[in-house]
């Protein structure tokens, strides 16, 4: 799979998501966890909010639209109206710039 390089590791502080742009498939959400990086798609399932535009509370990210939400380090939806997950991709740190693996 392809990597991107997606942003510096001290651009992202603790507890913040960014929306990752990739030419040629939907964005990305970035999220530092208490200093530990991971990304999901950034597209809700319920509908086309942006997952980085949500608040992250106790290791979720709560979307904007209805307040669904997603467990940012499995996918899973583990509030309503959401059901199906979002999709985990690896993140990796190197020399201080965040790598995420991007499905094609
Ligand atoms: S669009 Fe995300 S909860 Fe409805």
């Amino acid at each position: 799979m392809p990597e991107i390089a997606a942003c510096a590791a001290d651009e992202l502080a603790p507890n913040e998501v960014l929306q990752v742009f990739v030419d040629g498939r939907a964005p990305i959400a970035l999220y530092n966890l208490d200093g530990q990086f991971f990304a999901t798609d950034d597209t809700c399932t319920h509908g086309d909010a942006s997952l980085a535009e949500g608040d992250i509370e106790d290791g979720e990210i709560i979307c904007p639209f209805h307040m669904g939400a997603f467990d940012i380090r499995t996918g899973e939806a583990t509030a309503p109206p959401c059901v199906s997950p979002i999709t985990c991709y690896p993140v990796r740190v190197e020399d201080g710039t965040v790598y995420i693996e991007v499905d094609s």
